[in-house]
């Protein structure tokens, strides 16, 4: 491993909770250069839904690939955008009727986020955003503004500015009436806060430690914006692509956001690849206003389009994803019941998993523990408190099992 330590900037950080030099991948599974099998509960941190190398993904990208097809054509019309475009249109869009234009801005999750932060400013002519405790939306400046996280937010060096963080769902513990603050905030025209362009959340937050908001609180957010004229952004960058069950994770709450940001497995196959979905009407942007040299990179177009004509021109996807809900769920709760004195928390929607523990060094152990019997899972939340479940979607019964079952090991082995 002497050239990672030596030449790769001290900055990686995955590396180093699993420090093995990993070679292939299949399904559910990763294998180190040794051979050592890992089961993959971490999915390229919500990137791989549908495993690795899946094969209904991956025949079409050979196939593509094998006749010279157009790889890179930053925002030119290709065959393979229009295959892709026509697929989220028919298998996504109408069937939710839902109106929104595509707009492919560079090819990570907080590409979609500045381009959604950047629209909502050019549409309402406002600079505020409202964020969330202990959201997470990216690295780059915006984004960054928009995340709790002290420890990221310290990296920007310069002043993060134009954001304002409200408590995200149950964080006050239920002493405090849903957005009665907010409300007052936006109501009271002495209150201080300029009227905000828009409201930026996730349903679930990923890397805030799983933390699920209750559909009726998505639905309170989606009325305040409305009442008062805020765009609603929901960054389903990572619970979206069916983490939670159905394809946008705020599809059970009932809501339709202005914007929408996905990424992450939208591409189906871990290629870079992000999406900002607009309301029509909002889609004011200039030609060339908002670019950049990696959209529409057409691999990943090609192995997007074989994703969802795979898994969501029907509901079967999404029954599995409920069904493996209430396995995980079940499972986390003997598991808390087992270590009673630790006070282990389970929450989760879908396919989305948190364990709670008092604290980060606890749920490290259990990580590295994990780690030990050939499971990955990494931590989330403030304190790296939670570890984090993301199993692929197309995982099967068996392994499922089999890794919460080194889980309880783990957890075992630690508490
Ligand atoms: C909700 C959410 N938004 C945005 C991002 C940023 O995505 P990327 O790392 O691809 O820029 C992430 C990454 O984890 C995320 O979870």
């Amino acid at each position: 491993m002497d050239i990672f330590v030596s030449r790769e900037s001290v900055v990686r950080s995955y590396c180093r909770i699993w420090p093995v030099v990993f070679d292939r991948a299949s399904g559910s599974w990763l294998y180190d250069e040794r051979g050592r099998g890992y089961l993959d509960f971490f999915t390229g941190a919500g990137a791989l839904n549908y495993g690795h190398n899946n094969p209904a993904l991956k025949r079409p990208l050979l196939d593509y690939l094998g006749c010279d097809r157009l790889v890179h054509s930053l925002d030119m019309y290709t065959t393979a955008k229009r295959e892709f475009l026509t697929a989220f249109d028919e298998v996504i869009l109408q069937p939710r009727q839902l109106d929104y234009r595509v707009q492919f801005p560079g090819p990570g999750g907080a590409n979609a986020v500045e381009a959604a932060l950047k629209l909502a400013r050019k549409v309402t002519g406002r600079t505020g955003i409202i964020t969330f405790t202990n959201a997470f939306h990216g690295m780059t400046l915006g984004a960054l503004s928009v995340t709790g996280n002290a420890f990221h937010r310290g990296g920007a060096g310069v002043p993060l500015g134009h954001a304002t963080p409200m408590p995200f769902d149950q964080s006050l513990g239920g002493q405090v009436p849903d957005f009665l603050w907010l409300d007052r905030l936006l109501s009271d025209g002495g209150s201080g806060l300029d009227k905000p362009a828009a409201a930026i959340v996730e349903t679930v937050q990923g890397e805030g430690g799983i933390n699920v908001a209750r559909p009726e609180w998505l639905r309170g957010l989606a009325g305040l914006c409305r009442r008062h004229d805020v765009l609603l952004i929901v960054d389903d960058v990572q619970m979206g692509c069916g983490r939670t069950g159905p394809f946008f994770s705020f599809e059970s709450a009932g809501i339709t956001p202005d914007i929408v940001c996905l990424s992450k497995s939208i591409s189906g196959y871990g290629f870079p690849m992000a999406l900002a979905l607009i309301r029509a009407d909002l889609d004011i942007w200039g030609p060339g206003e908002h670019n950049g040299t990696f959209r529409g990179f057409n691999p990943a177009l090609v192995t997007a389009t074989a994703a969802l004509r795979t898994y969501w021109e029907d509901d079967t996807l999404e029954h599995a994803t409920m069904a493996r809900d209430r396995r995980i769920a079940a499972a986390g709760t003997a598991l808390a019941e087992s270590v009673p004195g630790t006070s282990l928390q389970v929450r989760g929607r879908g396919m989305a998993y948190g364990l709670a523990f008092p604290d980060g060094e606890l749920a490290g152990k259990v990580s590295s523990a994990a780690f030990e019997l050939g499971l990955l899972a990494e931590t989330a939340g403030p304190r790296g408190q939670v570890v984090k479940l993301l199993p692929p979607l197309t995982i099967t019964d068996s392994d499922l099992d089999q890794g919460l079952s080194l889980l309880a090991k783990a957890v075992c082995t630690v508490c």
